[in-house]
């Protein structure tokens, strides 16, 4: 399965675990860089020490590429990047934020860097910025998403349209059919966050693990969009939001809504009701936990056979 992205990372299969707050540690992303794939560290949730020892970990846990996902709009970002380059780490994914503001810092450090972005304009910015790679994320994804609502299936093609550099699609991809789709429509790649959140490995709390299992169809909506817009699973905290929002509330009274350490409160410490619990549209495909290794054997097993049906 050789391409632009598996050249680019040298890995074997053009899958990428995607670096997601309170999931994905040094064990998740070990686990499927051993596999074949790319696994991202989350650093959105780790602080610096804690990140170190995650990288530190992850360089014991396996010989292959991994990278580390770091989401500007957290505190601590210079620490972060200091201990990523310290650290010796060759891949950084960097989300919600300016793509200009860290990517030279990064490849003059001969760090292979790639930007999510959820726009054609922010993927011709990322290029622009001088990124190796661009995540496309489209609407459907679980976590922090785009204002303007683009669908993977209307964004991948579009952003190919334009862009020269390899492009990797997100959001809504958990199966090898779902890939092929993703790839006949452009991309190169493809970035896989909720499939590996039902995973042995990934640090979420079991209790959310199989709440995911057991989400369908409609049971996520995206919302908040007035602070960082976010895809959350429909729960008490959820519909205690939705009643504020009756009473037009300022972007204020949202943030004291939400509070402090309502994701880590539902997705690593497994409070149902009150915790914040970010899954993409696709979890109504996810139906068992599984260790991460046969989660990318199923992927590339079933776009092989999905291929081969269509070619
Ligand atoms: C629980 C969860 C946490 C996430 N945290 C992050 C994050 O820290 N940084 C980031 O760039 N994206 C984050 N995302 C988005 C993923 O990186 C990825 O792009 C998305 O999950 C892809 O869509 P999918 O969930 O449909 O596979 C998160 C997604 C989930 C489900």
């Amino acid at each position: 399965m050789e391409n632009s992205i598996t050249k680019l990372f040298n890995i074997k299969y053009p899958i990428i675990q995607a670096g997601m707050v309170w999931n994905s540690g040094w064990r998740l992303a070990s686990a499927v860089s051993n596999a074949g794939g790319l696994g991202l560290i989350g650093a959105g949730s780790m602080y610096p020490d804690v990140l170190r020892e995650h990288i530190q970990k992850c360089k014991k846990a396996t010989q292959k590429p991994f990278g580390v996902n770091v989401p500007m709009l957290y505190p601590n970002i210079e620490e972060i990047m200091q201990i990523i380059v310290e650290e010796g780490v060759k891949i950084v994914f960097t989300s919600a934020g300016n793509p200009k503001t860290w990517t030279s810092f990064l490849k003059e450090k001969g760090i292979t860097v790639v930007h999510v972005v959820s726009s054609v304009a922010f993927a011709l910015k990322s290029e622009l910025a001088g990124v190796d790679a661009v995540v496309a994320e489209g609407f459907e994804a679980g976590g922090h998403n785009g204002r303007e609502e683009t669908t993977t299936f209307t964004l991948i093609p579009m952003v190919k349209e334009k862009l020269k550099i390899p492009l990797i699609a997100a959001g809504g991809i958990a199966t090898g059919r779902g890939m092929l789709a993703a790839m006949v429509l452009g991309a190169d790649g493809v970035q896989i966050g909720s499939r590996f959140v039902a995973s042995n490995e990934s640090s979420a709390h079991i209790n959310f693990k199989e709440k995911v299992v057991n989400t369908q169809d409609g049971d996520t909506l995206l919302t908040l969009k007035e602070l960082a817009p976010v895809r959350l699973i429909k729960n008490k905290f959820f519909n205690e939001l939705q009643d504020l929002y009756k009473q037009c509330p300022t972007a204020e009274q949202l943030k004291e809504k939400l509070g402090r350490s309502r994701a880590k409160k539902g997705m690593f410490e497994g409070d149902l009701d009150d915790g914040e619990l970010e899954i993409g549209q696709i979890a109504g495909l996810i139906h068992e936990i599984k260790p991460a290794a046969e989660i990318v054997k199923e992927i590339v097993d079933e776009f092989n056979e999905a291929k081969k049906s269509f070619c």
